[in-house]
């Protein structure tokens, strides 16, 4: 198998420095999930402004840096991991500090390659990522946009965060539109896991028991669809018997419209999405 570092630009020598600004719960994931990988070649810093955030990760093996510049200095792959409002003021910050051949890659939602190259100084490279925090347990579903200028960093980067989940590239075009659907997915997919534990609670199943039963039954449901190639409308009537109790269940989600339903959430997503674009 390809190493990571026999991937990385020839200018690298083989070792990979990632700097991250932001270990909130999207850059804290993605540092967990790095670590967890435990690569001879990688090695991992982090600022965050409040220093207290980063102390789980310190036990992690990521370096606690004193601010954004010296983050940015030492980075060969700089993680901007901040709200979509503050990559500005970040970017700001780190100009002039981000050495050539650097890759900066934003996983803020709605921020433009345009904006973020404009934002960086000449020679560095720019790429977006899309990432869930499923990541955090070596689950995740990322998209990325590479930039022209950022070719020579699409293979290590795609082989880095594929040992954490499933990687596709997109157009940029499409990256509001995998937000609203997958970025956003953990949101939809844990109110229905709440909407089932609370009817477990109902039946009188305590709590926990009713949390673990739920959570298996997500994690068989998705191996499950996987690995059979039959439409998703089909497994689902292959547990309906005939005048059976899942039928009746079931015909309460038709009658609510419960495809519907979440058809117009990703979409109402999606056009929040679409207002926070820059
Ligand atoms: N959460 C998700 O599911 C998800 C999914 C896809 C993409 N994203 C993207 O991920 C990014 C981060 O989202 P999040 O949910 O992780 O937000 P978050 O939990 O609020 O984390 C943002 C972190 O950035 C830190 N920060 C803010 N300004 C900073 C600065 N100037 N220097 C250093 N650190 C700074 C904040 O520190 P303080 O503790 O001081 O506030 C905070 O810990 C967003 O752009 C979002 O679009 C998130």
């Amino acid at each position: 198998m390809t190493t990571l570092g026999a991937l990385l630009p020839a200018h690298l020598g083989g070792k990979l420095r990632i700097g991250c600004i932001g270990s909130g719960r999207m850059g804290g994931a993605l540092l967990s999930g790095f670590a967890a990988l435990k690569l001879p070649e990688l090695s991992l810093c982090a600022y965050n402004r409040s220093p207290e955030k980063l102390e789980p990760f310190k036990a992690l093996g990521v370096e606690a840096m004193p601010g954004v510049a010296a983050t940015a200095e030492q980075a060969d792959l700089l993680l901007i991991a901040v709200k979509p409002y503050q990559v500005a003021e970040v970017l700001a910050a780190a100009r002039g500090h981000i050495r050539p051949g650097t890759l900066v890659l934003s996983i803020a939602a709605g921020v433009s390659l345009a904006r973020l190259a404009a934002e960086v100084d000449q020679g560095v490279a720019v790429a977006r990522c899309m990432p869930t925090t499923t990541a955090l347990v070596g689950k995740g579903v990322f998209a990325f946009c590479f930039r022209a200028d950022a070719e020579e960093w699409r293979a290590p980067v795609l082989a880095l965060f594929g040992q954490m989940g499933v990687c596709l590239e997109l157009a940029e075009g499409k990256f509001t539109d995998f937000s609203a659907l997958i970025g956003a997915g953990p949101a939809y997919v844990f109110a229905m896991m709440q909407g089932l534990v609370q009817a477990g609670i109902t039946l009188g199943f305590p709590q926990d028991a009713s949390r673990r039963m739920v959570g298996a039954l997500f994690a068989g449901c998705a191996a499950l669809a996987e690995a059979e190639a039959a439409p998703l409308i089909q497994l689902r009537d292959d547990v309906c018997s005939p005048g059976g109790l899942t039928i009746a269940g079931v015909n309460v989600l038709d009658r609510a419209g419960l495809s519907g339903l979440i058809v117009d959430a990703v979409l109402a997503a999606q056009k929040r999405g679409r207002e926070m674009e820059s």
